[in-house]
């Protein structure tokens, strides 16, 4: 299998890496820095440097992955932005990094990769029940959740755009352990990539467009 992993440096992103890598699995992978190209490197992926919030990074993925054939994407660079608890109104900056990074960012990406999808490749943005609106009962974090609910229309279009050549999903990870996620987290970041690859195995043609947890439970949007 040929696997590309967009935002990879760290935490969930990286495990994937590890874990794709250590099955035998060919990984590309993209980090913003040097270090982060390092850690990819040493896991025994093909690093490449991309920065999703940048246009001319972002816009240069089409030319290191032509000819490419990924089997499985996985868009998860995202950020959390301010730690809001009721209607703070958000600064520009912050709301630009926000939703530059959680959903221009899968904007600008998606659509380079049409050409490299092998025959019923797994596409996957990693998302969050926080931008659920159904499912929704605080306000925490309001910025991060509307990046979110954006982001879940956004795999919607693509879904459907790429129906019958790819299965198209947002994945939630559960509340992990990673630097956004925070040592009070619930899962440990191994045990919530293996839900999420095992969920991704198993997708079946009739599941793209749904909103997953990473155990295989569909989520309502
Ligand atoms: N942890 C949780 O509980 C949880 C729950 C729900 C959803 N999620 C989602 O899961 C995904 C991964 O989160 P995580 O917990 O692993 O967070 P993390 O440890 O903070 O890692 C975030 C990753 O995104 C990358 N990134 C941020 N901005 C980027 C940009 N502009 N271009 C490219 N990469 C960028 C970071 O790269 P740098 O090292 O360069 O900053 C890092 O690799 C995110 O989309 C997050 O929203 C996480």
């Amino acid at each position: 299998m040929h696997i590309l992993i967009i935002g990879a440096s760290r935490g969930l992103g990286l495990e994937f890496v590890a874990q794709y890598c250590a099955q035998g699995d060919a990984v590309t992978a993209t980090a913003r820095d040097e270090p982060g190209l390092e850690r990819l490197r040493a896991l025994g992926a093909r690093p490449l440097q991309l920065d999703v919030a940048d246009a001319a990074s972002a816009s240069g993925l089409a030319w290191p992955i032509d000819g490419e054939v990924f089997d499985t994407v996985i868009v998860n660079a995202g950020v959390f932005g301010p730690r809001t608890d009721g209607l703070q109104t958000p600064g520009e900056p912050d709301f630009d990094a926000v939703m530059h990074t959680n959903v221009l960012g899968p904007m600008r990406v998606l659509p380079q990769l049409v050409d490299a999808l092998a025959p019923g490749a797994r596409v996957a943005v990693i998302s969050s029940r926080m931008g659920s609106m159904s499912l929704r009962g605080s306000s925490s974090g309001w910025l991060y959740r509307a990046s979110k609910a954006a982001l879940n229309s956004v795999l919607k279009d693509v879904s459907l755009v790429w129906a019958g050549k790819a299965i198209c999903v947002a994945l939630h990870p559960g509340w992990v352990r990673t630097d956004m996620g925070g040592a009070g987290a619930d899962l440990e970041v191994p045990d919530a990539v293996a839900d999420m690859r095992r969920t991704l195995a198993l997708l079946k043609p009739a599941d793209n467009g749904g909103f997953f947890n990473h155990d295989g439970q569909a989520l309502a949007w």
